[in-house]
């Protein structure tokens, strides 16, 4: 791929991200409503500089199957990352991860409190499952199942599972694959998630969401090294969030080195492109969102 048609890819990608912003902006209670410290600290979790990925994976992965229930895409994304944005602040809290910056500002806690913290992280749950369900179409089925896939991957078999073992079990592995299946439950899931509803919208046929599934699987676990790469190599000033957080915890990146934690997140990429080929969409909009969350990470 050449790069002046890379960058009209990523310009693509940028719009999106404006696109779900906007779209966001609507969507969450004012800030002046009642209790306003409460949907101040909602706010504030989501607007502080999220790059917006998987709400753009979801829409892109739509537009690459033919562009069907594009709008019910969009707001689909926004749902998720509504969940993705609650998810960062019940993290951050001081009985998880106790960090203080994120998204380049406080975290919710440090700013309006930890109890408010978590009150606006279950505002922002309940107001993604509202957002898809409210959503005026003529096919209320989509609907449903995107209720279905959302509910069931931040669930306790999904992301929540993730966030308890990383929490209780992480400390006592010693090899690369417990690690990984980790990162597939605390981040995979989500991204998964964000592709397969993205196929529902675009009314893909089963092999077809399948292989769009398994891209964003390897996607997903890629980015989870990638973001723990990120954790040893920069600043809380590049990275907007605490660093150094894994100093001490066994991830690939501390346990192999970062040499083979960037092996194995190409290794992941390569079939991520392979299983993109296999499913038939469009591959040209993913590629380009591939190469732009990577390109400044490995
Ligand atoms: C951070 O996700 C948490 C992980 C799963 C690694 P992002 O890096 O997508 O965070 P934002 O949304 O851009 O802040
Ligand atoms: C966050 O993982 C995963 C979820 C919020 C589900 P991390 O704890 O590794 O991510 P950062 O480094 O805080 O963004
Ligand atoms: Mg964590
Ligand atoms: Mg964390």
């Amino acid at each position: 791929m050449d790069q002046t048609s890379l960058e009209a890819i990523r310009q693509t990608g940028n719009g999106l991200r404006d696109e779900v912003n906007a779209r966001l902006e609507q969507l969450l209670p004012d800030s002046m409503r009642q209790p306003t410290h409460l949907h101040q600290a909602m706010r504030h979790a989501m607007f502080g500089g999220g790059k917006r990925i998987r709400p753009v994976l979801c829409v892109l992965v739509a537009e690459a199957s033919g562009g069907k229930n594009r709008p019910l895409a969009l707001e689909a994304g926004c749902a998720i990352e509504m969940v993705h944005t609650a998810s960062l602040i019940l993290d951050d809290l001081p009985s998880m991860d106790d960090a203080t910056l994120r998204r380049g500002q406080p975290t919710t806690h440090m700013r309006f409190g930890e109890a408010t913290a978590i009150l606006a992280a279950i505002g922002l749950l309940n107001r993604a499952f509202s957002v898809v369900a409210e959503y005026p179409t003529n096919n209320p089925d989509l609907q449903v199942k995107i209720l279905e896939v959302l509910s069931h991957a931040i669930g306790s078999d999904g992301m929540i599972a993730g966030q308890e073992i990383d929490l209780h079990q992480r400390a006592a592995y010693s090899e690369a694959a417990p690690i990984e299946n980790l990162n597939w439950l605390k981040t995979g899931v989500l991204f998964v998630a964000s592709a397969h509803i993205g196929a529902i919208c675009g009314e893909l046929g089963p092999e077809r969401v399948d292989a769009v599934k398994q891209f964003a699987k390897h996607v997903g676990i890629a980015f989870q090294t990638a973001d723990d790469l990120v954790d040893q190599t920069s600043t809380p000033q590049t990275a907007g969030k605490n660093v150094h957080q894994d100093d001490g915890i066994p991830t690939l990146v501390t346990l192999c080195g970062r040499r083979a934690a960037r092996q194995t997140c190409q290794d992941h990429l390569h079939q991520a492109d392979d299983a993109l080929q296999r499913s038939g969409v469009n591959p040209r909009g993913l590629q380009g969102l591939v190469q732009a969350i990577f390109a400044s990470r490995l």
